[in-house]
């Protein structure tokens, strides 16, 4: 359907915070009745998790904050996800650099932001990694990634007019 608004997320392994992220934002959007309006991905800058699940402990507190993310297979950003997503949404700096690397022209910069650009409480502005830190990193990931992805799809409903003409049961 050529109105579908296509949603990227991103993190550096798609392992952790990025599957979280389209999971999370995934089941909001579905919450509103809007699953049909949005196509929802994620991806890693990087190439050594592609075609894994994702990590035991992100799914640990996935399922224990209500969501799932056994149906996750790792992949990676492509060039052309610039061309062909509406709006990517990055986790930390690093991951900004690598995708605006990809960005020759500078054609697509502005559908690329910091996650956290719109998180109520966006501290420096990245979701901490936390591949290499304690359970309680991963927790904490959740609840960034929950109130942001609330302010997010908020946005969206806004930008897009979703609500109008969209009641479901
Ligand atoms: P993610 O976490 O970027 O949130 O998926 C990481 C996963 C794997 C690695 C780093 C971060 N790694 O170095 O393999």
């Amino acid at each position: 359907m050529s109105d579908t608004i296509r949603i990227q997320f991103v993190c550096l392994g798609n392992i952790c915070r990025s599957p979280l992220a389209e999971a999370v934002f995934r089941d909001k959007v579905v919450d509103q009745g809007l699953g049909d309006r949005f196509d929802i991905e994620s991806s890693g800058t990087g190439d050594w998790h592609v075609g894994e699940g994702a990590d035991n402990r992100m799914r640990q507190t996935a399922a224990d904050n209500g969501h799932s993310l056994e149906e996750h297979t790792a992949s990676q950003f492509q060039a052309e996800d610039l061309q062909a997503y509406d709006h990517v949404f990055v986790m930390d700096k690093s991951n900004l650099n690598d995708v605006l690397y990809f960005d020759e022209d500078d054609r697509h910069s502005g559908k690329v932001r910091l996650f956290r650009e719109f998180d109520p409480q966006p501290g420096d502005y990245q979701v901490p990694d936390p591949y290499y830190g304690g359970e309680e990193g991963f927790q904490n990931v959740y609840e960034i990634v929950s109130r942001t992805s609330e302010v997010i799809l908020e946005q969206l409903v806004a930008e897009y007019d979703l609500n109008s003409g969209t009641a479901e049961s």
